[in-house]
């Protein structure tokens, strides 16, 4: 589904990602974990074709994606849940929710997804008319799954979408993303819970200064000394 292949990143003359290769098969949950800084944002802007590699390739479905603009790659599959989350704050949930079908618009076929998301998030239904501002985080959350999710996506990217979140809402949308990977959608999960994490994965990768330093099943990584020293002392 995904091979990132020897990518290399810089920001101005500062190297970030170095070499990086992850490979995720179709109908996976993939996972990345590091420490605050790592590259994991980095990693994710770069398979969106948001910060261009330097060195390597991507494919996606067999075929090289780095060179494309974001919403060309956005419209071969790859759907997004931001860092922070990114809702438009001033729209409504619909109108968030709409955002996420831009290169559908114009067609019959919008309206039928969204009811597919109001029966997914029966919350974001009752919420529609809602600005999203004005929303709970755990809503907010669910409203950026749910945008991502309108543009039917073959893969979806998720950065960090539990952050902030009370140990009740995290399980509840650790729940929707296996739920979303059970109706098929491949799945690659940034996370700084790693025991969650680990937990909801099949394999995984960790990223530590630009580099990946492990790479496993998840219960290897979870056995790993680095994973164990750094992320599961609790
Ligand atoms: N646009 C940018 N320009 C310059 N440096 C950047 C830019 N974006 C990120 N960086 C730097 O690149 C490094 C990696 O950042 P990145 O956001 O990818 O890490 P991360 O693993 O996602 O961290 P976090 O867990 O805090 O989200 C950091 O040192 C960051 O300061
Ligand atoms: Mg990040």
């Amino acid at each position: 589904m995904l091979e990132v292949r020897g990518v290399s990143t810089r920001y101005g003359q500062i190297s970030m990602l170095r070499n990086v290769s992850i490979t995720l098969g179709e109908g996976e949950i993939a996972c990345l974990l590091g420490p605050n800084g790592a590259g994991k944002t980095t990693l994710i802007r770069t398979i969106l074709g948001i910060v261009r590699p330097v060195t390597g390739s991507i494919l996606f479905r067999g075929e090289r994606i780095d060179g494309l603009t974001t919403d060309q790659i956005v419209k071969r599959g790859i759907g997004v849940v931001p860092e922070g989350r990114r809702i438009f704050p001033k729209m409504t949930a619909e109108e968030n929710l709409r955002m996420g079908a831009f290169a559908q618009w114009g067609t019959t076929e919008v309206a039928g997804r969204l009811e597919q998301i109001f029966d997914r998030f029966p919350r974001l239904r009752e919420r529609r008319r809602q600005i999203a501002a004005t929303m709970s985080g755990g809503e907010q959350a669910m409203l950026a799954i749910g945008r991502a999710l309108m543009g039917r996506p073959r893969l979806l990217l998720l950065d960090e979408p539990s952050l902030g979140l009370s140990p009740l809402l995290v399980e509840q949308i650790f729940e929707m993303i296996q739920a979303i990977n059970r109706q098929g959608t491949t799945v690659f999960l940034v996370e700084q819970n790693a025991r969650k994490t680990l937990a909801l994965a099949h394999h995984g990768y960790l990223l530590q200064k630009g580099e990946i330093v492990g790479a496993g099943t998840a219960a290897e990584l979870g056995e790993s000394d680095i994973v164990r020293h750094a992320y599961l002392r609790a």
